[in-house]
């Protein structure tokens, strides 16, 4: 469906959700062809980072807070292990490996109560 704004642009009809977590991490699992220019991918390293995060978010039940998405290629690229951006706070790392999860999520759980925080502030409400 398309709708025509007052500027005379057309848009598609997309609307806010209203699931959103505080923190999202999203980790590189992108796997390229043995011999690629552009290296390995993150693949394997990333798969296991992946899954690890999710387990925690599950174990502690945190599944409104933190979100983990599993993307392709975000231009990181490292040598070894994988690239990892969080947001809404802008946190890119790359090399992260199976052996960083614990601390990354610590990261992503000071980052939800940080949001919490500017939440509750008047005025707050921060993404
Ligand atoms: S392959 Fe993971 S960031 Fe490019």
């Amino acid at each position: 469906m398309h709708r025509r704004h007052g500027s005379g642009t057309h848009c598609c009809a997309v609307r806010p959700s209203p699931l959103k977590p505080r923190v999202h991490l999203f980790v590189c699992a992108n796997r390229r062809e043995d011999g690629s220019p552009l290296g390995p991918g993150c693949a394997d390293a990333g798969e296991r980072l992946f899954d690890i995060l999710k387990s925690e978010v599950t174990r502690r039940r945190e599944y409104g807070d933190v979100w983990i998405t599993r993307t392709a290629c975000m231009g990181v690229c490292p040598r070894r292990g994988a690239a990892v951006a969080m947001y809404p706070r802008q946190k890119l790392w790359a090399d992260a490996t199976p052996a960083d999860a614990a601390a990354i999520y610590a990261q992503a759980i000071a980052d939800v109560a940080e949001a919490a925080r500017d939440a509750a502030e008047p005025g707050g409400g921060a993404p």
